[in-house]
């Protein structure tokens, strides 16, 4: 069971990559795709991410933000982080983390890679760093793998911004 939906959402994504890029390359290759409405419909639930996909940088400032929904993707990050000032459990504590100098959580062992960062936690550089944790900071111990929703993710920023004390 398990299995074979994992394999039907890789020929989604498959799907969903070749569309996107169908673009670019050959103008045919998206066309069949296309016209089969049941395998393009749940790839239109990308969409918003496909804008970053089509190579355009998505800013985080062009989002309208909903924080209450921001609130509920933070349920992501609970199992490892929380927002009371001092309180780290896998990952250090998340109080007042916009605006924050990466790897400064007093009494938390961070890797080499987050505290030598010199990353300045701003909610831009926060939007780019949740799609992909390890590819913004390479040898990172935040083991999450991101959150591709660009509106999700915007969402979550600004929630973590209205935390701010
Ligand atoms: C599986 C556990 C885990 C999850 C889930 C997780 N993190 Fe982390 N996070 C960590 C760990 C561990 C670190 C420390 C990384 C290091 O030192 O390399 C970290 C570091 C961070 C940092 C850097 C903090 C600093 O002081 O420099 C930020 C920001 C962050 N996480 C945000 C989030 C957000 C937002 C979420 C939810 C979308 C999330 N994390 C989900 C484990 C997690």
């Amino acid at each position: 069971m398990k299995r074979n939906f994992l394999m039907g959402a890789a020929a989604l994504a498959a799907l969903a990559t070749l569309s996107a890029c169908g673009g670019k390359q050959a103008d045919d290759t998206a066309a069949p795709a296309a016209t089969d409405t049941a395998a393009a419909t749940p790839a239109m639930t990308e969409t918003p991410a496909a804008a970053a996909a089509d190579g355009a940088k998505v800013e985080y400032a062009s989002f309208t933000t909903d924080v209450a929904a921001g609130e509920k993707t933070f349920a992501l990050c609970r199992s490892c982080h929380v927002l009371d000032e001092g309180v780290n459990r896998v990952g250090p504590s998340l109080y007042n983390v916009v605006g924050r100098q990466a790897g400064s959580v007093a009494g938390y062992s961070y890797s080499d890679a987050n505290k030598g960062s010199g990353v300045t936690w701003t909610e831009e550089v926060l939007f780019e760093y949740l799609e992909d944790p390890k590819a913004f900071m390479p040898g990172t111990k935040m083991a999450f793998p991101g959150i591709k929703d660009a509106q999700d993710r915007a969402n979550l920023v600004a929630y973590l911004a209205s935390t701010k004390k």
